[in-house]
């Protein structure tokens, strides 16, 4: 294994030049690229060598002030191009090098991706293009000249504005591009190849005419009006929401197939996963929609949380990726179902943070050390840390809030920030109106350095004469790996009481900054206990521990007025189902309050905002469950989640038809109108489905051929599960038609491999050779080895051959893309988590997995779950 020495926060330093002005020069060619940098650096203090990164990179010639550096002035070894003695006075650095983006599979750098040349620099993919200091408190104006082959690659882009165009000799040609704003080399792209432009014109609230162009593959043209329509939206929303504008003349958003995460917010040029780009009712459905607005807006968004303001270092990492996805999250909220969203972001965040805070790779939002900083695009840094920014504004409220995201803008526009910088911000923002706090920003601080999902534990008291409840709260947070000792945090906690007739008197938040807390709410005299309603909008990421009995959760149920925690109580319930029907013992008076309850709800719909009710019927996540159940078994769980859906489907058969029938209506309706019709039909074929219902499987089977994608894959997901004819002939029509399209062809590959069959190993292994799996593609293999381990008894199979299958995969993965490789080597995290058997095969898989050759990134995520 490589092992290199870690990063740690606490060795911070500025680096000791300052690095104004970079001009490059990138000369494309057949069989490799000449760059050609000019860096501009003054020394800041005293006389140091200059040390520059580079990784694969060939040196063709060093330059200092126009001079050849001579063999022994400078070396170049371990990633690090060192020049012993630099000048004292400001000089300039000429590097030219070599590069081979047509032989790269890391996807970092500069790289091709079907025929198409492209960059991907953050975290660290710059040091693969040219020498430099590649930190993201090194903040440069850069001047770009991209020159090519005009047949080869027409269309060349980078940062900023293109200032000129060359007309060259052989057939190429050269555009030069200009960025007047400074910023880090993470934030560098380069584009370069034949690309079909879509065009449209943004004016901003104060008058600038922005040119906003897409760039696809040709053909892909018809499939960029949801992108473009969602780039206008998001930047009108933050006009308005955040009175933050655009501040170039153009935007380009590039669609590549091959691409490691989402999208990237390069300035004025991100670079988009093509399956987050590319996007109709045809061929994405509602909820990739959804998606894809999200992103869209993320990257924008970013403009200024993470460009304009961008991180002093990786371990601010949070700085910028919490903060926008609190961003993203509220422009969907306020766009769409403020009340839905907010439920699926929670579902999500119990579902994958609380268990990477649970597991092996729990980490802080601001970890205190790295070895590979990719390693760290998670779930903790990105969700856990947005939640931390909506803590602050519940704390806060919007305008007190909104003055503190002025004052961080006009503080810090321009410059590399820290966490406490931006909390300081915040925080003095805030406070201008003289009001006190309302809490110790100290305290609220450790958020950001204690991993781990805090426990908050209640216990209460009613008093009928007074009317009366007493809650005692407790937190404690558990150890997490290289952290036993917990601190207490800042909890803001919303409660409220409700009654048979919905809340009783106003909700109140209670801030917890102490091990224990006690509140009293006032209720009726004289009356029965009420229900609480705690935790409303789930307003402090905790497991609580509470008491309920099946009639209080009924109660919040039927009358809470906070839709989450409606949504919640459903969900304990449904909860407390499936772990009884996993251990063997079905809790016959549950599961008949439960299925009452959700009839009574499938009576009441009669078309229209269906969003809520499919929520509320949807079943919990298995992360979540898995969290409940020791030692955890998740064939059972597989096993008692199908059974409890037959058993839905048989008890409310009647229901869901006239539910089909309400449904139906809004079948062609254009996103995002009539997305809650079709959840409920998706819901209904999947619950009839698994009841034996042939007429539900044939209109499923139908879908598959039908205009909404969103009905076809939810047909093929209610079929996908069962032995049956139909799920074949599904299957099979699905790729008949959408052969041609690698993106939407992944969610066929994603369901062949977790399709629970007999011979389900073999089957994933003849995907991974099929046609048209393409194994440099990320998303395909994501889609076939993510299918696989959603796979459950396949996967988990007891003699390990899931696992071992799977490490063996993983190593194959990581002797070209690294980043990916990693990335899936986080689902053993849960080993310890399992009965004996299991608990030594996933560790032998493991071990396995340790003792082959690993590049630093995999080793190490699996020298964490070795630990
Ligand atoms: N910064 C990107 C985002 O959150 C994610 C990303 C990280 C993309 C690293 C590529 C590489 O929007
Ligand atoms: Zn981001």
């Amino acid at each position: 294994m490589v092992s290199a020495a870690p990063v740690r926060l606490a060795d911070y330093s500025p680096w000791p030049f300052a690095l104004p002005a970079i001009h490059l020069a990138v000369d494309i060619r057949p069989g490799d690229v000449l760059v050609t940098s000019r860096l501009d650096l003054e020394p800041r203090g005293g006389a140091e060598a200059l040390q520059l990164r580079g990784v694969d990179l060939e040196i063709c010639s060093i330059k200092l002030n126009g001079d050849d550096v001579a063999g022994d002035d400078y070396s170049y070894r371990d990633q690090l191009l060192t020049i012993h003695s630099p000048p004292s006075k400001p000089f300039v650095l000429e590097t030219c090098c070599r590069i081979d983006p047509y032989n790269n599979s890391s996807l970092e750098g500069l790289y091709v991706s079907g025929g198409l040349l492209s960059t991907q620099c953050e975290a660290e993919g710059f040091r693969r293009i040219t020498f430099h200091p590649d930190r993201p408190d090194v903040l440069s104006r850069w001047t770009v000249r991209i020159e090519a082959s005009r047949a080869s690659c027409p269309v060349l882009l980078s940062n900023g504005n293109a200032i000129s165009e060359e007309e060259l000799t052989d057939g190429r040609h050269a555009v030069t591009w200009k960025d007047p704003f400074p910023k880090p080399s993470y934030l560098f792209a380069l584009v370069a190849g034949e690309l079909r432009e879509i065009r449209d014109l943004y004016t901003t609230a104060s008058g600038r005419a922005v040119t906003l162009r897409l760039h696809v593959e040709e053909g892909d043209e018809p499939y960029s009006t949801h992108a473009m329509e969602s780039l206008k939206r998001s930047m009108a929303w933050d006009e308005q929401v955040y009175q933050l504008e655009y501040d170039l003349d153009e935007y380009n958003i590039v669609a590549v197939r091959h691409f490691n995460m989402g999208a990237m917010e390069n300035k004025s040029l991100n670079i988009f996963n093509s399956k987050l780009v590319l996007a109709d009712a045809e061929t994405a459905t509602d909820a990739e929609l959804e998606r894809i607005e999200s992103v869209i807006a993320h990257e924008y968004f970013h403009n200024w949380s993470g460009n304009r303001i961008t991180c002093r270092d990786w371990f601010q990492l949070s700085l910028k990726e919490g903060l926008t996805v609190f961003r993203d999250q509220s422009f969907t909220a306020d766009l769409h179902s403020a009340a839905v969203k907010r439920i699926e972001d929670v579902a999500m965040l119990r579902n994958t943070q609380f268990r990477e805070d649970a597991g092996p790779t729990a980490h802080p939002v601001k970890p205190a050390e790295y070895q590979a900083i990719d390693n760290f695009y998670t779930t903790t840094i990105y969700e856990k840390g947005a939640e931390l920014i909506r803590m602050l504004h519940t704390l806060l409220g919007q305008e007190r809030f909104m003055r503190g995201m002025a004052t961080y803008v006009s503080r810090f526009d321009g410059t590399a920030a820290t966490t406490e910088d931006f909390v300081q911000s915040i925080v003095d923002g805030a406070a201008q109106d003289g009001q006190p706090l309302g809490f110790d920003s100290e305290r609220f601080k450790r958020w950001y350095h204690q991993a781990g999902t805090p426990e908050l534990t209640v216990q209460r008291q009613w008093d009928a004469v007074k009317g009366e409840l007493t809650l005692e709260l407790r937190q404690s947070t558990p150890p997490t790996p290289g952290q036993t000792e917990k601190q207490p945090l800042v909890l803001p906690i919303a409660v409220a009481l409700v009654g048979e007739k919905g809340r009783i008197g106003e909700e109140q938040l209670l801030v917890m900054d102490g091990d224990q807390a006690s509140l009293t709410l006032q209720g009726d005299p004289g009356s029965a206990a009420p229900a609480l309603s705690l935790l409303r909008r789930f307003s402090a990421p905790v497991n609580v521990q509470l008491e309920q009995s099946l009639q209080e959760s009924l109660q919040l149920l039927a009358h809470d007025d906070d839709p989450f925690s409606r949504w919640d109580a459903g969900q304990r319930l449904a909860r407390q189902v499936l772990l009884a029907r996993a251990s063997g013992e079905p809790d016959a008076t549950v599961e008949a309050a439960l299925i009452q309850a959700l009839r009574q709800r499938l009576n009441a719909f009669d078309g229209g905002g269906g969003q809520d009710l499919a929520v509320l019927l949807a079943l919990p996540g298995t992360a979540e469950l898995e969290a409940l159940q020791n030692p955890v078994d998740p064939p059972a769980l597989y096993a008692a989640r199908r059974e409890w859906i037959a058993e839905l489907g048989r008890q409310l058969a009647d229901p869901l038809n006239q539910l089909l029938d309400v449904c139906r209506g809004e079948w062609p309706q254009a996103w995002p109108a009539g997305q809650g019709g079709r959840s409920l039909t998706g819901l209904a074929w999947s619950w009839l489905a698994a009841a034996g219902d042939a007429e539900a499987r044939n209109q499923a089977l139908e879908a598959v051929s039908g205009p909404s994608m969103t009905l076809a894959r939810a047909a093929l997901r209610a079929l996908q599960p069962m032995e049956v004819d139909e799920r074949d002939l599904a299957l099979d029509r699905f790729y008949q038609r959408w052969q041609d399209k690698p993106v939407i062809l992944d969610a066929w590959f994603a369901l062949e491999a977790s399709a629970p069959r007999t011979d389900g190993l073999q089957r994933v292994q003849a995907l991974l050779e099929h046609p048209r799996f393409d194994p440099l593609a990320p998303n395909s293999l994501r889609a076939v080895l993510g299918g696989f381990t959603a796979n459950v008894p396949v996967f988990h199979a007891i003699d390990g051959s899931g696992y071992r299958f799977m490490a063996d995969q993983i190593a194959a993965v990581d002797r070209r893309n690294p980043i990916t490789a990693s990335r899936m080597a986080k689902v053993f995290s849960r080993w310890s988590s399992y009965g004996v058997d299991r608990q030594s095969a996933m560790r032998q898989a493991i071990d396995q997995l340790a003792a082959g050759e690993l590049s630093s990134n995999t080793a190490e995520v699996v020298a964490m779950l070795r630990t």
